[in-house]
């Protein structure tokens, strides 16, 4: 029983983790993390991998939009992440204007994520303009994510935060750029925001497996922002995210009650505190002025 135990052991997921679910049918779970206990929750969650989105601009570090985010605040957070889970693919976000100005910076910063921060693969945005960036990281031994879609480093350029390929012209160009990613050698594709017939179409054509969000339940995986998820963001709230708990609520309820106690001087008790024996506490006394 022991060694059946062992064999069957929990294994590090990789990308050939995700391949291998599409080619059997199996979904794909994938969810954001930003530090230490939500990669260890999420690890025992058995959440299939971990994205350290650049959405920590918003949901995290309070920007308006993800553009602010730079490499090191990328990096600090990816490590916290690489502490905390063991099994999950780790996956880390490319920040604005970390791939954009040339391919040489795109690989040297895409090196960084797995040689400073602990990552196994890095995501960035974009379709055909980004292929030869990605073929040139994928030639460095590093595995890239695809997003097409809402692309959010493009919010300004996309005229705001809107679905995506609501036109027979813009379908055909996410149809032709998914294409192209896989070409170049991505090994999974971020599908945000897009009419569910569409990713549906997109998800049959491809071999790698694409993770949905706002996509519908055609896609091969799906991914959510985890503090949306979890409640604990509320300055926008997408239509297609999904709200299990409520912390945010549940974090100020926590936050009154310790207040009402200091305040009522209900905590600490001498249960939270420590002794200090009577003989040393007279010793002390008698040493000191009165
Ligand atoms: O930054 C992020 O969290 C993302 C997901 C929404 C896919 O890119």
């Amino acid at each position: 029983m022991k060694n059946k135990i062992s064999t069957e052991s929990r294994k590090k997921n990789t990308t050939h983790t995700l391949r291998s679910k599409k080619l059997h049918g199996e979904v794909i779970t994938i969810l954001t993390a930003y530090d230490y206990p939500t990669a260890l929750a999420l690890d025992r969650a058995e959440i299939d991998a971990i994205l350290v989105g650049d959405s920590l601009g918003m949901v995290v570090l309070g920007y308006q939009t993800t553009l602010p985010v730079t490499m090191e605040e990328m990096l600090h957070h990816c490590r916290a992440v690489a502490r905390g889970a063991e099994y999950a693919l780790l996956i880390g976000d490319m920040p604005f204007m970390s791939y954009q100005a040339s391919v040489e910076d795109a690989v040297r910063n895409a090196g960084r994520f797995l040689q400073k921060a602990g990552m196994d693969a890095v995501k960035l945005e974009g379709g055909k303009e980004r292929c030869d960036a990605i073929r040139l990281i994928v030639e460095a031994g590093i595995p890239v994510m695809g997003h097409l879609g809402l692309t959010p480093q493009s919010v300004h350029q996309l005229g705001g935060f809107r679905a995506q390929g609501k036109t027979v012209d813009s379908a055909i160009q996410l149809i032709e750029d998914s294409i192209r990613l896989q070409e170049a050698g991505c090994f999974s594709l971020v599908l945000e925001s897009i009419p569910d017939r569409l990713a549906g179409l997109i998800s049959k054509k491809l071999e790698i497996p694409t993770i949905g969000i706002g996509a519908g339940a055609n896609c091969d995986g799906q991914i959510l922002v985890t503090h949306d998820l979890l409640g604990l963001y509320d300055q926008f709230s997408p239509k297609f995210s999904k709200r299990y708990k409520n912390f945010l609520d549940e974090m100020e309820g926590a936050f009154s009650a310790f207040k009402q106690d200091v305040n009522e001087k209900t905590f600490p008790t001498v249960n939270h505190g420590f002794r200090m024996a009577d003989d040393v506490w007279d010793a002390l006394i008698e040493n000191i002025d009165s």
